[in-house]
């Protein structure tokens, strides 16, 4: 037995010990009284009774700790032609600023503060210093719509929302407050207040009473001392895509995740305290959250917050720049970042423009790496790539070459081996665990690791249903594939209806509720396809409703706007097609995996159950019109 294997295996046979273990590398007001509290199962709660701050963990310690002067964060923003580094001391410094004003309008512990900014420093100053006072954040990804920024409002009722007044998404600046001003009008719950951080390339105007300028605001005290919180207390809500419009809010606590960020800096990202590691994705998601805030910050990393594209900003070398510019050992970011730059440099020739040689590692996730742009980035690259597996409900990853441990071969394909802590199991629809190489449903033994969601806000009934109640026992990952003969793991695909459009998770059950609110619809079905670049695409089929004398091609703008306004940009949504009936099953199921496979041209069997089998005609054409089912 390998040392990983030796690891994995303890993590399962002693949990308690192993995490106990770990929660020693955490600063603690009050240790733990039980590691692992099993009495409400199949609810577990790690570290119960202990007591601690996040923001004092990331920041305070880091400082008392001899990292004052170290790098805390680089800013790195191609889109404004700027830079800024701050240290330790300095980000604490604001941190403690930032919760003085928000502690002078009242936000005390456990009450609810949404984020809703592009990726800029105080971003990460509102994350930590929430976390200062044990306010509960929020973040909101700034390429999501007014409406479902009001979902998330009347879900988690903020006390104060905290903007910029814009994003900029290449060379075109985005105003978010006016998005923030629509999206309070739509909502029912009303903040008390808007803390507003201007930027130069956009004024927002201000509603008298409640919106309040940033620098103004932090003219109130600091805040010194960290609120001391439960290790089971939350530390964030963010809210992810669920097969309906309602998304769901995965609730992260301050213990385990503390713990479980700490130990995966080491163990699964190999970095050293000190070390330059870059989360190439976006505070408004989960590896944001973990791997840009965090986890570095916990660590004693250096961490950095780019704000640009890896393409465009100004061209292909974006990251190579990044990275020898800024020494970065590790970076994480999602495969389609890489097919975006092949795309546009195949044989990788800015590379040779950076001296790279600081360059230890390249992490990939968020959606499945496919063997192709793995091998790709290999070649160029000549540091090791790896594929690992994780979601917003477990915070870190569930699979991963675990390269501080012991560097396994790497199998393009593959995000590799169980980290340890979990117990990945592939079962068939009889809850039976399927031979090597089979396909299934994959799961994860309960209890999860420290770090994993503790529950969905605001809805601890839909986390029993969506994730625990099909397999149990289990936890439900919502993903199938299977397990090979030395235990690695290949994810295939989801089982529900999300897609991942540019490493972004999002629900087809929710754009098919905003084609269906058009006038002229009377059933819809939206599916993913294959994309070279995004990975997978939304494409929507509509039938118009009898009566409905609208040119298809008005209504298909319509719908594609419209998703645009209720979803965001961020969906992507562009491709759909009018036609004259769905493929359904004979109890009216509507045959979505079908149509898929006839997209991607994907071998399919034509199920026994089908109404009318001449209907997947009609949808090949309707496909071959948008530039899929080529060669169906
Ligand atoms: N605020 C406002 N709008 C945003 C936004 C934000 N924070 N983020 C994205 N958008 C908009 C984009 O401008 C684009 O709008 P458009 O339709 O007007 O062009 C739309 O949402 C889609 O954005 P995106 O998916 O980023 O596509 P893109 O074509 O702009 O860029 C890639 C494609 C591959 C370069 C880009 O997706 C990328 O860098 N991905 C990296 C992976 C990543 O960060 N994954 C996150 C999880 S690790
Ligand atoms: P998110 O919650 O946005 O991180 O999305 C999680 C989903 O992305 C997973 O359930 C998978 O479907 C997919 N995913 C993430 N990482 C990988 C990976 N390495 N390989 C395959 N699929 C992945």
């Amino acid at each position: 037995m390998g040392l990983f294997d030796e690891v994995q295996a303890r993590s399962l046979s002693e949990p308690e010990k192993f995490w106990a273990e770990a929660a020693e590398n955490i600063d603690w007001i009050k240790p733990c009284e039980k590691v692992l509290d099993d009495s409400d199962a199949p609810f577990y709660r790690w570290f119960q009774g202990g007591v601690l701050n996040s923001c004092y963990n990331a920041l305070d310690r880091q400082v008392a700790g001899g990292r004052g002067n170290q790098i805390a964060l680089i800013y790195d923003s191609p889109v404004t032609d700027s830079k800024e580094k701050i240290t330790y001391s300095q980000l604490l410094a604001r941190v403690e600023k930032f919760a003085g004003a928000l502690d002078g309008l009242n936000v005390q512990k456990g009450d609810r503060v949404i984020i809703y900014m592009p990726m800029i420093l105080e971003a990460a100053v509102a994350m930590l210093a929430c976390a200062r006072i044990g306010a509960v954040h929020s973040v909101v990804f700034g390429g999501f719509a007014a409406n479902e920024l009001a979902t998330r409002i009347d879900d988690c009722q903020p006390k104060v929302i905290i903007t910029a007044s814009c994003g900029i998404e290449v060379s075109k600046v985005i105003p978010y407050k006016p998005l923030l001003d629509q999206a309070i009008e739509l909502s029912s719950h009303k903040p008390s207040y808007c803390i507003v951080w201007q930027r130069p390339q956009v004024e927002a105007s201000m509603i008298d009473g409640r919106d309040l300028d940033w620098v103004e605001v932090e003219s109130q005290g600091p805040v010194k001392d960290c609120v001391p919180v439960a290790a089971t207390d939350p530390l964030y809500i963010l809210y992810t895509s669920g097969t309906t419009g309602q998304p769901k809010g995965i609730v992260r606590d301050n213990g385990g995740h503390a713990v479980a960020l700490y130990w995966s800096m080491k163990n699964i990202y190999n970095v050293s305290p000190g070390d330059v590691f870059w989360g190439a994705s976006d505070v408004g998601w989960v590896v944001g959250h973990s791997y840009i805030v965090y986890g570095p910050l916990m660590y004693g990393a250096t961490s950095v917050m780019y704000e640009g594209k890896p393409v465009g900003t100004p061209d292909p070398g974006a990251f190579w720049r990044v990275i020898s510019e800024h020494k970065v050992s590790v970076l994480f970011t999602a495969p389609t970042a890489f097919r975006a730059i092949r795309q546009q440099d195949p044989d990788a020739t800015y590379l040779d423009k950076y001296d790279l040689s600081c360059f230890k590692t390249l992490f990939l996730a968020g959606e499945r790496c496919d063997p192709d742009t793995l091998n790709w980035a290999l070649e160029k690259l000549k540091v090791p790539v790896i594929d690992h597996w994780w979601q917003t409900e477990t915070g870190w990853p569930i699979a991963s070459n675990c390269l501080g441990i012991e560097q396994l071969p790497i199998v393009a394909g593959s995000p590799a081996k169980c980290v340890p802590g979990w117990d990945v199991r592939i079962l068939d629809s009889e809850h039976k665990e399927v031979g090597a190489g089979d396909i299934g449903a994959i799961v994860c033994t309960l209890p999860l690791p420290p770090g994993t969601f503790s529950t969905l806000w605001n809805a601890p009934e839909r986390h029993h249903e969506a994730y625990l109640s099909t397999f149990p026992g289990y936890y439900e990952t919502g993903d199938a594939g299977y397990k090979d003969e030395n235990g690695y793991i290949f994810v295939m695909s989801r089982t529900d209806d999300i897609i991942n459009v540019a490493g972004h998770r999002l629900s087809t059950g929710a754009m098919e509720e905003v084609l269906a609110a058009h006038d002229d619809v009377s059933e819809c079905a939206v599916i993913g396809v294959a994309d070279k670049l995004k990975g997978q695409l939304p494409l929507g089929f509509m039938v118009l409703k009898a009566g409905a004398n609208r040119s298809h091609d008005e209504v298909i703008g319509e719908v594609v706007q419209k998703v645009r306004k209720e979803i965001g940009p961020v969906a992507a949504f562009k491709l759909a097609a009018v036609v004259d009936r769905l493929p359904k099953t004979r109890s009216g199921k509507i045959l979505r995996a079908t149509m898929r496979k006839i997209a991607d041209c994907e071998e399919h069997k034509v199920p026994a159950t089908i109404d009318d089998p001449a209907i997947l005609d009609e949808i090949t054409i309707a496909l071959k019109g948008l530039g899929y089912a080529a060669s169906a």
